[in-house]
């Protein structure tokens, strides 16, 4: 867990990683396969990834989301419409690297087709899993990450790929990538800011709650926490990096 100052740091720590992990990613597989929190935390995060000189190789990125409310692309609750105009609209990326998840029909067909992109863009055997090279998540205040709720059966979910949810507060379907995908990431960092995310963030790291934030765990333990001042404010100072 790393605690900076402010989201300006945060994003300047984050192109950081990013750029590490694409260039490591790229001379290891020629690729480097991202996919990205939506909501608004990420927001003013992404325009900095999106003007960033330290970040290119975008012809060898391909760009999944975390998750996505099954609305139309065009919409402004859409997390692929947030992306496309933070990083997206500002950077030369190839079309067949971007990944939306289409909301057509049913968040449970669009789930299936996303999932369908996934096995063919990572080019996955019968029954593996995709190992993105970097994964940024938000948490919602009720421990939640991507779309998966507490106590969702989604959380459950060992085959799939992706699932189409219903979000019960708000009203809403989403389809979201499952933990086993999130698990088998190389390098998973948490994006959090905000004194609203102080209470779950000291829930989390300090009391070790049971969230879908807490199952973050994959075997290789790279996880990072990303706080600004405000969501780290119940941690005991030691934890603080600033
Ligand atoms: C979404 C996100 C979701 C988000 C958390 C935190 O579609 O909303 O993927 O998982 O990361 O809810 O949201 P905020 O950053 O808006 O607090």
């Amino acid at each position: 867990m790393i605690v900076l100052a402010n989201q300006k740091e945060i994003t300047d720590f984050l192109i950081g990683i990013w750029a590490e992990q694409a260039r490591d990613s790229i001379k290891r597989r020629k690729k480097f396969f991202v996919a990205l929190a939506g909501g608004n935390t990420p927001v003013d995060i992404y325009r900095g990834i999106g003007n960033s000189k330290l970040i290119n190789s975008w012809d060898k990125t391909q760009v999944f989301l975390t998750d996505e409310r099954f609305v139309p692309l065009s919409s402004k609750e859409s997390n692929y419409r947030m992306v496309r105009d933070t990083i997206l609209d500002h950077i030369d990326i190839p079309p067949k690297n971007i990944h939306p998840v289409y909301t057509g029909d049913s968040a449970e067909k669009s789930a299936r087709e996303y999932e369908q992109d996934l096995i063919k863009t990572f080019a996955l055997k019968e029954g593996k899993f995709p190992d993105f090279d970097l994964i940024l998540l938000g948490v919602g205040e009720d421990g939640h990450i991507a779309s998966l709720l507490p106590g969702s059966p989604a959380l459950k979910e060992r085959k799939h790929l992706a699932l189409g949810v219903y979000h019960d507060r708000l009203k809403q379907y989403r389809v979201t990538l499952t933990l086993p995908v999130i698990n088998n990431a190389r390098r998973i960092v948490f994006l959090v800011t905000g004194k609203r995310k102080a209470g779950i963030i000291k829930d989390i790291i300090l009391e070790k709650a049971l969230a879908p934030a807490s199952l973050v765990k994959p075997e290789n333990k790279n996880v990072l926490y990303l706080l600004d001042r405000e969501a780290s404010l119940f941690l005991p100072f030691r934890k603080k990096a600033f």
